[in-house]
């Protein structure tokens, strides 16, 4: 038995914030932005929204282009690590928003937190536990960023992504990959309330770490460079997805990014760009794709599908 993508959806809040609006707010240029990370605007959420708000409203869209009911939904796993409250879970939060009866609870591994859910949900798929999975990744952000910092307060922004994974006798992921290594927890965290980063320092890490994950995910599988259609990388920093596209050997063309639109919006990047891919008609059926990612912890990982 196989998990299989069979739903997509995308929640991304109305306010937009651009360079040009950062550069009344800290130290800052819409030109040192654009060439140090690619973005040039994110969205930003309203006081009123919340991560399990735009995690329900991702979620609605994808059980929609899943064409099930929220009865079918056997399990929610929600990647956050902005959740609206230390407990309950968000998960809960939008079970009962939902009205499903399921299983839920939230998964923490900060921008590697999708990986890390899809790929718990494959093997409650694989060993026969559930037959529809809604996962989501969404945060609310802007909570955490210190808007006077002007090293961490321009990379972030607020959104969600949602899939639902579904038991499917033809292939769908072919295989997952998760790690961590706590020995860089300093480089990036959060304390006292505020996003802390030595970006530099975590920037080298992220380009190594992913350019041998690549490696470890093609050798598992025996497959070559060529044979990956897509790649969906996290959205951090476009030249540390240029970096992974080039150890592809693949063109940025093959390459989701939206990066320059979304900013950095940690365990919702993946989603959201996998769903502005499906629904643009980027991504197509029987297409083999590669999701990567790397965040605080260290935590990183991979998913390959075929879509
Ligand atoms: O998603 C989880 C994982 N996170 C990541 O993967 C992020 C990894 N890191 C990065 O993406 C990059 O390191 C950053 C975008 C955060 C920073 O880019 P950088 O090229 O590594 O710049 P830097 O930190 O080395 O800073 C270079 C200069 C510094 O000035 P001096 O010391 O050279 O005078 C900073 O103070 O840029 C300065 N700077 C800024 N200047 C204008 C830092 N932030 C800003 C800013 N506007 N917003």
């Amino acid at each position: 038995m196989y998990s299989k993508i069979i739903g997509t959806g995308g929640y991304l809040p109305n306010k937009i914030l651009t360079n040009k609006d950062l550069e009344s707010i800290v130290d800052t240029t819409d030109d040192w932005i654009v060439e140090r990370t690619g973005i040039k605007q994110r969205h930003i959420s309203e006081p009123s929204e919340t991560t399990s708000s735009m995690a329900t409203k991702a979620s609605i869209e994808a059980i929609k282009n899943a064409k099930i009911n929220n009865s079918d939904i056997d399990l929610i796993i929600v990647a956050t690590t902005t959740p609206d409250m230390v407990f309950p879970s968000t998960a809960c939060i939008v079970q009962n928003n939902l009205n499903i009866k399921a299983p839920a609870f939230d998964v923490q591994a900060a921008c590697t937190g999708f990986i890390y859910a899809m790929s718990i949900a494959d093997n409650f798929i694989k060993t026969g536990s559930c037959k529809n999975i809604l996962i989501i990744g969404a945060e609310k952000y802007s909570n955490l960023l210190d808007w006077s910092d002007r090293s961490t307060c321009v990379l972030f922004g607020d959104g969600a992504g949602a899939l639902i994974l579904s038991a499917n006798s033809e292939e769908g992921i072919i295989s997952t990959h998760i790690h961590a290594d706590g020995q860089y927890n300093n480089l990036l965290d959060v304390k006292d309330d505020h996003i802390r980063m030595k970006g530099n320092e975590v920037f080298k890490v992220a380009v190594n770490t992913l350019s041998k994950l690549v490696d470890e995910t093609l050798e598992k599988n025996n497959m070559k460079k060529n044979d990956i259609d897509w790649l969906v990388p996290h959205q951090a920093n476009l030249r540390i997805i240029k970096a992974a596209a080039k150890k592809l050997s693949m063109s940025l063309d093959q390459v989701v990014v939206t990066v320059d639109d979304h900013a950095n919006t940690s365990a919702a990047s993946i989603p959201l760009a996998f769903d502005q891919a499906v629904r643009d008609g980027r991504i197509k059926n029987d297409q083999v794709v590669l999701l990567e990612a790397f965040g605080s912890g260290f935590t990183w990982g991979s998913v390959l599908l075929r879509y």
